[in-house]
């Protein structure tokens, strides 16, 4: 058992400055809501960073949030990290809302997931209300937050919340290309039996049907992956990300992914909070690149403080780029839908 002394050594290996002084984030704000699955995995992710002054939590179900919020800060003084979590309950009329006033980030999760055999495309009606709804009180309470989107169908989604939040477009994304490129990459990883820092790969396109893995552009320790599975090889591990998310759902059962969803999620948020310049891929809307205008879709795109600074292009092979802008066109179309739901 440690005695007296011991504690006060150990209490003096705690970092004396404040979180601020050590991060620079001056008093940064992340506010995550629903606190499903997804939602608290990504709040958790966030705290643990250590690098938010807050992170709230919100759910239309009274208590959740906030016993979930009260879970998770007491592992602070085991994780060790200072992050304050607050949980709040949220009304039909807004109420509670005010918790959220002045994120600089807010990540919606709220909405339903997928069952065995549904495809995210099944949860448009049902998530748009309840999305449409989020999205009028988060332009209420949080007037200058960067919105990242995470609910499903993820593209038609973050649509809907630059419409009904009325925010500029480059303050909403979606999260969908980072979790896609990160299964893509495991699976080429596990292939090759190398690690996954090792491996580079890319999605761009749809978060469904139309996802375009990139191969022309991955790459395993700096070589083209093409130079080093077969060609068919490739199309199965295409075929295994594209379907990435249905393969957990039907081994789940009750519900979808969430561990590398939140994963995503969460480093979306950081990068904007950090004004990190990173470039990575997520849903934002394309406005001639590629040859393609006006619709939200799965690039390459530099994020900072003001959400997305720009879309990056990246060289395609010809069939690569016929299969984004297939996605384009198939995003579009029910994009133009959800404005009525
Ligand atoms: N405001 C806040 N929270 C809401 C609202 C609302 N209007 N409507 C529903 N919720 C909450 C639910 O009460 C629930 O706690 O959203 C939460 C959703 O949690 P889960 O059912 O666990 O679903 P999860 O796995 O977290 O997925 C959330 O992310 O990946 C997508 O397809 C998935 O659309 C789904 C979303």
């Amino acid at each position: 058992m440690a005695d007296e002394s011991t504690a006060i050594v150990a209490r003096e290996d705690f970092p004396s400055t404040t979180l601020t002084e050590r991060t620079g984030l001056m008093g940064k704000k992340v506010t995550v809501v629903g606190a499903g699955f997804y939602g608290s995995t990504t709040a958790q992710r966030l705290a643990e960073y250590d690098v938010f002054e807050t992170v709230v939590l919100t759910d239309i179900i009274e208590g959740k949030p906030q016993g979930i919020a009260l879970d998770l800060g007491q592992s602070r003084a085991v994780e060790g990290f200072e992050t304050n979590i607050v949980g709040q309950s949220t009304g039909p009329n807004g109420e509670g809302y005010e918790v959220i006033a002045d994120s600089d980030v807010v990540i919606i999760t709220a909405g339903l997931p997928r069952k065995p055999g549904m495809s995210r495309m099944d949860l448009l009606g049902v998530n748009a209300k309840i999305v449409r709804q989020v999205s009028q009180n988060v332009a209420k309470y949080a007037p200058e937050a960067v919105v990242i989107v995470v609910s499903n169908p993820l593209d038609e989604m973050t649509a809907l919340t630059q419409i009904a939040t009325g925010f500029p477009r480059q303050r909403v994304l979606g999260q969908a290309g980072v979790l896609d490129t990160a299964r893509f990459t495991t699976f080429v990883a596990d292939e090759l039996g190398v690690p996954v820092r090792s491996v580079k790969t890319l999605t761009l396109g749809s978060h469904g049907a139309t996802m375009v893995p990139v191969p022309s552009q991955c790459t395993v320790d700096g070589k083209p992956l093409t130079d080093l599975l077969p060609a068919e090889k490739i199309e199965e591990l295409v075929l295994r990300t594209r379907n990435g998310g249905a393969e957990i759902v039907g081994l789940l059962k009750t519900g979808s992914a969430y561990y590398a969803p939140s994963a995503a999620a969460a480093r979306m948020a950081k990068a904007v909070a950090e004004d990190s310049g990173e470039v990575i891929p997520v849903c934002t809307w394309v406005n001639g690149e590629y040859g393609i205008s006006g619709v939200y879709l799965g690039v390459q795109a530099e994020l900072g403080a003001e959400g997305v600074r720009r879309v990056v292009e990246t060289p395609l092979v010809d069939s690569e780029l016929a299969a984004l802008k297939e996605a384009a066109e198939a995003v579009r179309a029910k994009q133009v839908d959800v404005l009525d739901l």
